[in-house]
């Protein structure tokens, strides 16, 4: 069996540079030795991502900060304070002495402490941090359980199962755009939890596209062709049939006429609808429908991430054309 909760068995893993799938409580990470450019390699090529698309930096240590960066600016270095171990990645210069292939020749590297317990103990049991993208492969929806992980790729050496993540969507990364704090890709740390610390944080203009490498608009898609739509008079009759997949962030009139239903959240939590999102995607995805329409609930707090997310999913289609 390769999932499991054995935190020895995958740091075992990683100081062979095998690569592993580690939870957090943001999404599932396929993970290996930061300082291992061919384990590195082999988890750009597993997952189908372009190698100019760098990777975040996880550490469990805050002593580990010094082994990527000589520099973190006062305003980041407060929001680490504040937030770590949390869902917050935090773009900085790197050290000279920092050579890995997970920055993708950037001269800065994104860094995060995730807030799982069982990866922290995996990242404090290791002598080096761990980079990871998303586990899932290049333009799929990111996975928020070890199942998720291993449809996707069942023949990982192994699956550090942690259960269902809390926030279930990625982590909100932040950098200094012309001195000021501002949010380059939005998740699940809200702005507005943000500015409780900094002020003046801001959301980056470029958001939807090219506010951080390799951040492109054919991200986050599922395979089953999507539309976002926001009250449900825009729904086409056609919604209503057997092959149709319906992600609602409202209750519809007639419930009983959608065959594939989800709820986002029955009750109108934000925080919920992140935690339930990708699931649900990845639910409608695996039953092979012929269109899926999905509801943008309000652009607020977690809201924006989502709003970000689906957005992008659907633009691909009318851009790109599939
Ligand atoms: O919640 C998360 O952040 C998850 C978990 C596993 O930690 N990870 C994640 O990784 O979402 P990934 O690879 O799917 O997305 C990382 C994003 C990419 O869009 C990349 O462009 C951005 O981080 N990134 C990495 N290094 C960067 C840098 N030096 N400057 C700006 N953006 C960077
Ligand atoms: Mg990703």
């Amino acid at each position: 069996m390769n999932i499991g909760n054995d935190v020895n068995r995958a740091a075992f893993l990683l100081q062979q540079g095998r690569m592993v799938a580690i939870p957090t409580e943001t999404v599932y990470g396929l993970a290996a030795n930061v300082f291992d450019d061919l384990a590195i390699q082999a988890v750009f090529e597993r997952k189908g991502r372009p190698l100019d698309h760098p990777l975040i930096v996880h550490i469990g240590r805050w002593q580990d900060v010094q082994k990527v960066t000589d520099q973190m600016p006062e305003q980041l270095a407060r929001l680490a304070d504040w937030f770590w171990p949390g869902p917050l990645t935090l773009v900085v210069p790197t050290s000279p002495r920092f050579k890995s292939l997970c920055t993708a020749q950037q001269d800065t590297v994104a860094l995060r402490m995730p807030n799982h317990p069982t990866t922290l103990s995996l990242l404090q049991a290791l002598p080096f941090p761990l980079a990871a993208p998303s586990a899932n492969p290049y333009t799929r929806v990111s996975p928020t359980q070890a199942d998720h992980v291993s449809h996707y790729f069942p023949d990982l050496p192994y699956i550090l199962d942690g259960g269902p993540c809390t926030h279930g969507l990625e982590s909100t990364i932040v950098g200094l755009v012309d001195h000021r704090v501002t949010v380059l890709r939005p998740g699940a740390l809200s702005l507005e939890e943000i500015q409780k610390i900094e002020p003046e944080a801001v959301l980056h203009e470029g958001i939807a596209n090219r506010a951080i490498p390799g951040n492109r608009t054919l991200h986050y898609a599922p395979r089953t062709p999507t539309t976002a739509f926001d009250h449900w008079d825009e729904l086409p009759q056609w919604a209503e049939t057997e092959r149709i997949g319906i992600i609602a962030a409202s209750t519809p009139k007639t419930p009983g006429a959608f065959p594939h239903l989800w709820h986002l959240t029955p009750v109108g939590d934000l925080q919920a609808a992140g935690r339930n999102l990708y699931r649900q995607w990845i639910e409608a995805d695996q039953l092979q429908l012929d269109h899926l329409f999905i509801q943008r609930p309000p652009r607020v707090g977690m809201g924006i991430a989502i709003n970000d997310r689906i957005d992008k999913a659907c633009g691909q289609r009318t851009e790109q054309g599939h």
